[in-house]
């Protein structure tokens, strides 16, 4: 996991963090910061396991700690943190050693994050999505009722 753990300390990353969660800080919603980062890592890697992916665990873990990294560049300047998100990670992914090949995986599923992909050919996109909404504990949220996402897509309980 040395290559994820280079993410971690890399000065992009770690001032994105900041950023972050300096934005965040009255924030009464879901945050972007390191449990979910984490949450979305773990499900991410038990949903590759299942479906038999052979995706590599640095993959997906790098992925999903970088698929929400541009959240403070929305925040500043309206740009959709999928897309910021991805202007980071290329740089960051480049440095830490990601091959051309693991880095189009990884920048494809971080774009499509916010929309459910359900193409084959495209299993980590599938895998962060579903990992990405299930990390959200709903059930125990006390904003519940001011938070724009559908009720119908809430994790109300705990799931599978
Ligand atoms: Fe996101
Ligand atoms: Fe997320």
């Amino acid at each position: 996991m040395k290559r994820v753990n280079q993410i971690l300390t890399h000065p992009l990353y770690q001032d994105a963090l900041r950023i972050i969660e300096q934005a965040e800080e009255d924030r009464i919603f879901c945050k972007h910061d390191m449990e979910h980062f984490l949450s979305v890592a773990r499900l991410a890697y038990i949903y590759s396991l299942e479906d038999d992916t052979g995706i590599s665990k640095p993959v997906i873990y790098g992925t999903a700690l970088l698929h929400d990294i541009g959240r403070g560049k929305q925040y500043k300047s309206g740009i959709p943190h999928h897309e910021a998100s991805v202007g980071l990670a290329e740089s960051i992914l480049t440095a830490c050693g990601f091959s051309d090949e693991e880095q189009s995986m990884m920048l494809d599923a971080i774009l499509f994050h916010r929309k459910d992909g359900k193409q084959r050919e495209k299993r980590l996109r599938s895998i962060l999505y579903k990992a990405d909404k299930a990390s959200r504990n709903c059930f125990v949220c006390p904003a519940r009722d001011r938070c724009k996402w559908p009720k119908d897509q809430m994790n109300l309980e705990i799931k599978e």
